[in-house]
């Protein structure tokens, strides 16, 4: 049998190139391998999120136009938005009631997160349940395997834990899912920092290519690298680790020593990695344009998906209510 995968992103928005050589490339390679669940986690948003809600329906549209004109099937795998299949909710409530709290307590996410979002008031109930929740988004699927990169370890370990209280509880329903790890390359945005939406440095999926062009002219390079004539090194320059993404390794082979000996500028050289990238991504981008056209696109196709999702979750809650003699 096919390993049955889940996984989730909360909706925040369109994705940038980052989200692209992690997360999603990697949906995308299994997808034709393994039988696939991703979902738009909105539920899981609303635990940061609760106090403004203006954003989500958009994120969400934007999000899942990300998804599919960059390669994600809604005929290869079932994509659905949790708020959809209030099963999710169902199954979080009878996981809350064996879940330990000093387990969530535990939980390394849980005070890093309420630190670093400082300016939001995090002490709720169910934001201590985020992990709960998450337990049930898997198992309500008997999914096996979960994508995930390694800063949600610690909630599949709850999640694996949970799955084991309910089985020795009610007896053998659930498979414990194991980890698929994501590597994710760790991709500099213009400034130089980690590529993040928070930080203003990002190159969005959706940007044009003219944006996209105007946004590396911009970027970071070697900063000890002034004038023309000072002598580069790729090594410490931060647009040069998105050539190594797009710029074909021949083009690289040339660059490198140019930069040594200043015989190529950064002006140029980043033409060089625009136009690379660009061309990369225009397929993909041109087909976002046509699906954005299409103002209902998203809404079918997560309505189509989280009926899909509802046959199975349906079956699994059957088995859970009666293993619960409910
Ligand atoms: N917590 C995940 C994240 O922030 C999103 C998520 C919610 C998820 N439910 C999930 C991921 C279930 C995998 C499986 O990235
Ligand atoms: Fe970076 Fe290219 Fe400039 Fe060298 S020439 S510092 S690799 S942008």
């Amino acid at each position: 049998m096919k390993q049955r995968v889940v996984s989730g992103m909360r909706p925040t928005g369109r994705l940038h190139i980052g989200h692209f050589h992690g997360v999603l490339e990697n949906w995308i390679r299994i997808q034709d391998q393994l039988d696939c669940f991703f979902f738009v986690a909105d539920w899981h948003s609303l635990t940061t999120e609760y106090a403004d809600t203006a954003a989500i329906r958009d994120n969400i549209r934007e999000m899942v136009l990300d998804w599919v004109a960059f390669g994600l099937d809604p005929e290869k795998s079932v994509i659905f938005r949790q708020s959809l299949v209030p099963h999710h909710a169902e199954l979080n409530l009878i996981l809350s009631m064996i879940t330990p709290v000093s387990w969530l307590e535990r939980c390394p996410t849980y005070k890093e997160m309420q630190e670093n979002l400082d300016t939001k008031d995090l002490s709720t109930f169910g934001f201590l349940g985020y992990p709960v929740l998450m337990a049930a988004d898997i198992i309500l699927y008997k999914a096996t395997r979960v994508p995930v990169g390694q800063d949600q370890l610690p909630h599949l370990e709850i999640t694996r834990e949970i799955a084991r209280r309910f089985n020795h509880l009610y007896g053998q329903v659930f498979p414990e899912p194991a980890a698929l790890l994501t590597e994710t390359p760790k991709l500099l945005g213009l400034d130089g920092r980690k590529m993040s939406k928070s930080y203003n440095n990002s190159i969005y999926l959706s940007d044009t290519a003219e944006e996209t062009g105007k946004k590396i002219k911009s970027m970071m390079t070697d900063p000890a690298r002034i004038r023309r004539n000072d002598p580069g090194d790729p090594d410490v320059c931060v647009a040069f680790n998105l050539h190594r993404i797009y710029v074909p390794q021949e083009k690289r082979d040339e660059i490198i020593p140019a930069c040594r000996n200043a015989t190529i500028g950064c002006v140029e050289c980043k033409k060089i990695l625009a136009e690379c990238l660009n061309e990369r991504l225009a397929p993909f981008r041109a087909k976002r344009v046509e699906l954005a056209k299409n103002p209902e696109f998203v809404d079918n196709l997560l309505q189509d998906g989280s009926a899909r999702a509802s046959k199975i979750s349906d079956a699994v809650m059957t088995e859970v209510r009666s293993a619960l003699k409910l």
